[in-house]
């Protein structure tokens, strides 16, 4: 909702959230932009991206999502207030994601793309039950330099 957006800022503008980005784009701008997106892609026919707000007290603390590019495949995406980190949200939240990725949208392969450096992104990737399946190196800029980004995936007919 329009509403969430001053939650979302804090959340992506918190300095531990931000060091899991690039520094050059650690930018409100560049917050407010994605959160534009993801209110116009519940206007999509047929939807192809679905945003799920986690809420506690009635403020957002984080999102789940999950984007379908192509036949079969999702990308999953998540993001917390690094004050409730370690409380097992992510994980509850991502799972029921998966649940309705596979049982009512039918997809059969689930990626994340989680930069190298993001240490606790791929900790909840495998507990989801992904495996790295690729290492893209130098594959983002990362201020003066380059970051490797990492794909882990998992499919369901394995
Ligand atoms: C990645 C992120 C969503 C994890 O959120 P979280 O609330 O800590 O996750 P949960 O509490 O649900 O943890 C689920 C599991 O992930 C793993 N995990 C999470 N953080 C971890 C860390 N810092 N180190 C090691 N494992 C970690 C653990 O296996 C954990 O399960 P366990 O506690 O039973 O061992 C959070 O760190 C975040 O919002 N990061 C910034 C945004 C971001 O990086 N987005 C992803 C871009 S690809």
């Amino acid at each position: 909702m329009a509403s969430d957006l001053p939650a979302w800022i804090e959340i992506h503008g918190h300095p531990l959230y931000a060091a899991q980005d690039a520094p050059q784009r650690r930018t409100e701008r560049r917050s407010a932009g994605i959160f534009e997106e993801f209110l116009k892609a519940q206007r999509q026919d047929p939807r192809t991206e679905w945003e799920m707000v986690v809420e506690l007290d009635g403020r957002m603390i984080g999102t789940v999502g999950l984007r379908n590019p192509r036949s079969g495949t999702g990308v999953l995406g998540w993001g917390f207030h690094p004050d409730h980190w370690g409380s097992g949200y992510a994980l509850e939240a991502t799972e029921a994601l998966m649940q309705f990725a596979r049982a009512d949208l039918k997809l059969i392969r689930l990626e994340a793309w989680i930069y190298a450096s993001n240490q606790a992104s791929q900790a909840l990737a495998l507990k989801l039950g992904l495996h790295l399946e690729a290492t893209l190196r130098s594959r983002v800029r990362w201020g003066d330099g380059w970051m490797n980004d990492c794909i882990y995936a998992r499919v369901y007919e394995d």
